[in-house]
């Protein structure tokens, strides 16, 4: 149960992943309500992805439990399926194919009925300011433009929960602003409760209600970001908080940047 006493949108206790010896996720436990908006915050290579894909079943725990929109992701996990929408951190959509073909798949992949489909697909396209690039191939979208065609697949079914695995990577800051105003109102408009990890303090800033810090598999800290800056003292900002829980993170940091320059490689070169 949440703290108002209501069935939280997200409820994890232990949750634990192990890769033959390795520890990815070391018995996370934490709970989101319903509505909020909450960040996965860490290091590449934190458990983050690993975390987001037990929760979307993708992965099967080690142990541990969670329950998303009330259902358990192993006993239930077609109900949790109905409930969420996922986006991962790299590009899922088909460059092939136009928007409205990319949507029209979703739909069919979510279930959505029949008569309804195309009605859902016209209102996520506007929603997400796409309407009139509907017909134009994917492959002649900007990076921003795929994101917001795959948030607007995410959510054709009315899912309660949204994933969203680095939603703004490689992005300018143009179209990054124009993620964020997106995810205000899905969860504004919607109701919907929105979990997403980012390397971007000021995204933390502009858009989450709380956070997660993740170091080495374990969460060091959950809290707003205001509370965290204030245990850290008068004028921090949320790089000080990263940097006062990831302190053994400078070592590390090599191999860190090495994958995130890979990811993004990665990802522009699939949508190119
Ligand atoms: N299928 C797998 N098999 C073995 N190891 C894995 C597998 N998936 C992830 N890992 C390892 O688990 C650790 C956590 O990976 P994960 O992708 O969850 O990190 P992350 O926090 O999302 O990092 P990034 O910020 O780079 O996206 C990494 O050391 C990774 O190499
Ligand atoms: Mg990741």
């Amino acid at each position: 149960m949440g703290k108002n006493g209501k069935e939280p949108a997200l409820d994890v206790e232990e949750l634990e992943k192990i890769f033959g010896t390795f520890t990815a996720v070391d018995k996370v436990s934490f709970t989101v309500d319903k509505g909020e908006v909450f960040a996965l915050i860490g290091p590449n290579g934190a458990g983050k992805s690993t975390i987001i894909k037990m929760l979307t079943t993708l992965v099967p725990p080690t142990s541990g439990t969670a329950k998303v929109a009330g259902y358990d992701v192993v006993k239930q996990s077609t109900e949790v399926r109905k409930n969420i929408g996922y986006i991962p951190q790299l590009v899922s959509s088909d460059g092939a194919l136009t928007a409205r073909e990319n949507l029209l798949l979703s739909a069919r992949l979510y279930g959505v009925p029949r008569l309804e489909q195309e009605e859902r697909i016209r209102e996520a396209l506007d929603f997400m300011g796409l309407g009139q690039f509907s017909d134009r191939l994917v492959s002649s979208y900007s990076g921003g433009m795929i994101r917001r065609l795959e948030i607007a697949q995410s959510m054709l079914h009315r899912p309660s929960v949204i994933f969203m695995d680095e939603p703004t990577v490689g992005l300018d800051p143009v179209a990054r602003k124009a993620v964020w105003d997106h995810v205000r109102e899905l969860r504004g408009k919607y109701r919907m409760t929105i979990i997403l990890t980012t390397h971007y303090m000021d995204e933390v800033e502009e858009l989450c209600d709380r956070m997660a810090l993740i170091h080495y598999g374990q969460i060091v800290a959950v809290d707003t970001p205001a509370k965290l800056k204030e245990g850290i003292g008068k004028g921090a900002t949320l790089d000080d908080v990263f940097s006062k829980y990831m302190s053994n993170f400078e070592e590390n940091s090599e191999g860190g940047n090495y994958s995130e320059v890979r990811r993004n490689r990665r990802s522009i070169a699939s949508r190119s």
